[in-house]
């Protein structure tokens, strides 16, 4: 059976400077990059992955995969749609692997951000290696969209002697957690809006790119504004990536 060698490289959330030295190295290995196309955001982030291994690799002896993924339906249950979205995603990882890769070969995805952090690269791979591909690979921590926003605000993200929750902006809706703060990801409702608790706010778009937009304040002071920024720069530029980071002004600060 052919053995098929990967890495999986976290290339930061935005800023080609985030990129690790680890990260450098590996991209300098690798003889065959999986491109995704995905989203409205897909030529901005394509551009950018592009700019990465030119930026960072001194020789041309590898070539560039590109590949749609394709949208996710979201007309059924949530779980069973995410499951259908997978198994497409999964069904296009093993043609590329098949017959793209070659076993002289070292192929490579490369992660927005961090690949532990709401990315299914690791998840596709492991179902592949348990359908039985044989598969070894590498994975390359980056720099998550949660660290970039933190540092640009220059917040830590827990009170000291807290947790803090990362979620999505589904889960919010549900209610935020008893204790500690809240970063919250991949809201496409704005469900920072109306919440039952004093909060600030620290919020960020495109964090770490030109576009970068970064407010932080009384929640209910700047939820209006936040509404606006984040509706015209959706207009704009046609996609928007954004999060923030909730605290509840009652909590001791540190
Ligand atoms: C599918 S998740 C991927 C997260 C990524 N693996 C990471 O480590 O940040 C995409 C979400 O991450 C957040 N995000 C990613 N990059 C961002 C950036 N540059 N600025 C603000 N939020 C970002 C947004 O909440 C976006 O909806």
């Amino acid at each position: 059976m052919t053995r098929r060698r990967l890495k999986v490289i976290g290339i930061g959330a935005g800023n080609p400077e985030y990129i690790t030295i680890q990260a450098v190295k590996a991209l300098q290995q690798v003889t065959t990059f999986f491109i995704p196309l995905k989203g409205d955001d897909k030529a901005d982030l394509h551009l950018l992955r592009r700019e990465i291994c030119e930026r960072y690799i001194d020789h041309d002896r590898y070539r560039m995969v590109d590949f749609d993924i394709p949208d996710r339906a979201r007309d059924g249950a949530y779980r069973s749609d995410v499951s259908d979205w997978r198994a497409a995603v999964r069904a296009i990882y093993l043609r590329l692997l098949t017959e793209e890769l070659g076993e002289t070969d070292l192929g490579a995805f490369l992660v927005w951000g961090d690949p532990s952090l709401y990315d299914g690269t690791i998840g596709i791979i492991e179902d592949l290696r348990a359908a039985g591909m044989e598969i070894e690979y590498e994975v390359i921590p980056g720099i998550s969209s949660v660290s970039a926003l933190a540092a640009r605000h220059r917040v830590a993200l827990n009170r000291i002697g807290q947790p803090f929750t990362v979620m999505s902006a589904r889960q919010l809706e549900k209610g935020l957690p008893e204790e500690g703060n809240v970063v919250v990801m991949l809201d496409t409702r704005d469900a920072y809006r109306d919440l039952d608790a004093d909060l600030d706010i620290h919020w960020g778009a495109y964090v770490g790119t030109e576009d970068e937009i970064l407010r932080a304040g009384r929640l209910s002071d700047l939820q209006d504004e936040i509404t606006d920024l984040r509706k015209k720069a959706r207009a704009e530029k046609g996609w928007i990536m954004d999060s923030y980071l909730l605290s509840r002004r009652s909590d001791p600060k540190d």
